[in-house]
């Protein structure tokens, strides 16, 4: 039973944390003329309207993307992040639209690129479907995600992304996402990935982290915006993205961004940030 639905959280901290890191990798991959391949394995419905019930009711992206939105100090790579977002709105001052994942990679995409767009959700796919039906490089397919790793990789391109964004509703996910890393880079061991984690409980993230250090799969760089310290109540209190094979700027970029990104996300001044390699070259 499929419960979670992104449109009450998009545009929240942590949306602002994976497309910032999503953005940086695929203008990475961009650089050079040869095309790439995109998997989104949990791709939500790719747009979201920031005045729907659902947005309104959590009103999440007030304390994410409308932070940054209306800053004239903005570090170049977060700026580059809001004129994609300044795209979805039409270039208007209002901030009224979210792009999620698959419309980031769209606005990015060149001629010579791919991607494939898998979402499960029965009410949610139709409206991916019909998000992306007019682009030609782009698939869209009702189906489990993870089970698209398997499915397409290698790519015929040998180059790309795969983002894995489970709602880690369901404790297995944390597990889930482990195996799908392991059959992924045993079929494409040059791709990046890219694992978005919420943390709620740290011990799962704890585990999840060694369990990718069992895999033996080098070069890992783990990347944390905490809006508050660790806790054993209820909610999400950071989240982070793990990337296997990370281009080399994306360390530096990071930490570069990330104090520009805790200080204007979190101004109750609780927030922190990390970035670490799990395992090194
Ligand atoms: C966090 S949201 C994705 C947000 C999106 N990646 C973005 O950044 O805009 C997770 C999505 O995964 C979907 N989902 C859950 N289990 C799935 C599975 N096994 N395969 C594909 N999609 C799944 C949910 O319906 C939900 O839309």
């Amino acid at each position: 039973m499929l419960s979670y639905r992104h449109s009450f959280h998009a545009g929240n901290h942590a949306d602002v944390l994976k497309h910032i890191v999503q953005m940086l990798i695929i203008e990475n991959l961009t650089q050079k003329e040869k095309g790439f391949y995109y998997l989104d394995t949990h791709s939500g419905v790719g747009r979201y309207r920031l005045f729907s019930d659902e947005a309104e009711k959590t009103a999440e992206y007030k304390e994410g993307i409308a932070r940054l939105w209306e800053q004239t100090d903005l570090p170049a790579e977060v700026q580059r992040y809001i004129n994609l977002i300044k795209k979805v709105n039409y270039g208007g001052k209002e901030l009224r639209y979210y792009a999620g994942s698959p419309l980031i990679a769209a606005l990015m995409l060149r001629e010579q690129d791919r991607a494939l767009l898998t979402e499960l959700h029965p009410a949610d796919f139709p409206l991916l479907r019909n998000n992306f039906k007019e682009y030609q490089n782009i698939n869209t397919k009702r189906d489990n995600g993870f089970q698209q790793i398997k499915a397409t990789l290698p790519p015929k391109e040998r180059r790309g992304l795969v983002l894995i964004d489970p709602p880690y509703e369901l404790k297995e996910d944390y597990d889930l996402v482990v195996q799908a890393i392991a059959e992924g880079y045993k079929r494409f061991a040059t791709g990046i990935y890219a694992i978005w984690y919420p943390v709620v409980l740290r011990q799962q993230i704890k585990r999840m982290v060694r369990n990718l250090q069992d895999t033996n799969i080098r070069k890992i760089l783990q990347i944390e915006l905490a809006v508050r310290p660790d806790s054993d109540q209820r909610g999400m209190t950071a989240s982070g993205m793990i990337v296997i094979n990370p281009p080399w700027q994306l360390e530096s970029q990071m930490k570069s961004v990330l104090p520009y990104l805790v200080k204007t996300l979190v101004p109750e001044g609780t927030g922190s940030w990390s970035v670490n390699w799990i395992t090194p070259e």
